[in-house]
């Protein structure tokens, strides 16, 4: 079977090559358990700890400050949780942006019923936060500021080195989603000034089910999970030393590529945009010119169902809606609500996100097969 051109990676990658390589031999012979003082658990324990360097080494921190977790959602639970439960005594007002991730938005609205306070600002027509509102927002009993790094639908680029500077300045500790900016632009956290950083494995060509988060030393949350000694006994649970090695290699690729990455991933994604817009006028792209994902293409076309050309083209390519157009009603996503997209755009957005693995001719093929389904559908309506 021909399989479809993968458009998709904002929603999980491939496995490296290396990752899988390198993961290779903990499925193999390396089973033991890195807690265990015998020779099985040494090198389980030397692979979890070169893992955490890895890591480490990309965010450029030192490695103490990384936990493995189970992925983005567990780590943005941990730091969203645990600074609410240990800076309960302080305050319980926390602040967090429209266009966050459902693992950070649902988190908040879970706490919201405990006794927290949650402000959720609003954000600009490219889907940016805007410091000042984020000034205006903090209280006294504010304990926690969390706004993405970049967003999974559009690729807007939030300006956190400013948002986390306000935090520091008025003593809050401040996390930052990074899911999706991991292993795609620079994400080092002295210079995003940040307390917490979340990171998912799978949107840097490790597997899913693994990611970590990044605490600055001088920041407590609260233990997250509780059992065994794991991970400084902040998250218990043996370690999934595998995927941990997995996510290791995968950080170590992307710090060693980063800037020709960034470079390949534009010249795919604009090649993409040109084509389009070459022959679809009634096309607007989404987010900011600069500050967006150098991967990312959010596009509107005016007049077409996203999810009809989705189905239309789903032999071909795959990539993903930003509205699902039911029998009457059509279900727009929070963040192109929250940019206030006209619903007539909003209902014909297709995000496309390219990867290491697209080429130059995967763009032009799914560029061929979209543009003939939208015309094909508009000649249908
Ligand atoms: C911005 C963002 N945060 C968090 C997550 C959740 O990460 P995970 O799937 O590893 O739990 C995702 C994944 O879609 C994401 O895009």
């Amino acid at each position: 079977m021909k399989k479809p051109i993968y458009l998709d990676y904002n929603a999980t990658t491939p496995h490296a090559p290396e990752v899988i390589e390198a993961m290779q031999p903990y499925l193999k012979e390396h089973f033991g358990n890195p807690s265990s003082s015998h020779w099985y658990g040494e090198e389980p324990k030397r692979a979890v700890e070169k893992a955490r360097q890895q890591v480490a080494g990309l965010l450029q921190c030192p490695p103490e400050e990384i936990i493995f977790t189970s992925g983005g959602t567990e780590a943005n639970n941990h730091a969203i949780q645990g600074i609410a439960w240990a800076m309960r005594a302080k305050g319980n007002h926390i602040i967090t942006s429209a266009v966050e991730h459902p693992a950070v938005l649902e988190v908040c609205r879970f706490l919201a019923p405990l006794g927290f306070e949650i402000t959720i600002l609003p954000v600009n027509d490219e889907g940016l936060v805007d410091p000042e509102d984020v000034q205006r927002a903090i209280r006294p009993k504010t304990i926690l500021i969390t706004i993405m790094h970049a967003n999974n639908e559009v690729g807007s680029i939030q300006p956190i080195a400013e948002i986390a500077a306000i935090a520091r300045d008025n003593n809050i500790t401040f996390h930052t989603d990074a899911a999706q900016s991991v292993g795609k632009i620079p994400t080092l956290v002295d210079e995003l000034k940040v307390d917490l950083l979340s990171i998912a494995g799978h949107k840097l060509y490790a597997p899913k089910g693994v990611g970590a988060l990044y605490v600055r030393s001088s920041c407590h949350p609260a233990k997250f999970c509780h059992g065994a000694g794991q991970e400084q006994g902040r998250r218990a649970g043996t370690e999934n030393v595998m995927q941990i090695v997995g996510l290791g290699m995968a950080c170590a690729l992307a710090a060693e590529n980063l800037q020709r990455h960034i470079t390949e991933m534009q010249r795919l994604r604009d090649r993409l945009f040109a084509a389009l817009s070459h022959a679809l006028p009634e096309i607007q792209r989404n987010g900011p010119v600069e500050k967006i994902l150098p991967n990312t293409l959010s596009v509107s076309i005016q007049g077409v169902a996203a999810d009809r050309i989705l189905h239309l083209i789903e032999p071909e390519v795959a990539a993903s809606a930003g509205a699902a157009c039911h029998s009457d009603t059509v279900e727009i996503s929070h963040v192109l609500q929250a940019m206030h997209l006209p619903q007539e755009w909003a209902k014909g957005t297709i995000r496309f996100s390219v990867g290491t693995m697209t080429t130059a001719d995967h763009i032009d093929r799914a560029a061929k097969v979209v543009i003939a389904a939208i015309n094909k559908n508009k000649i249908r309506r």
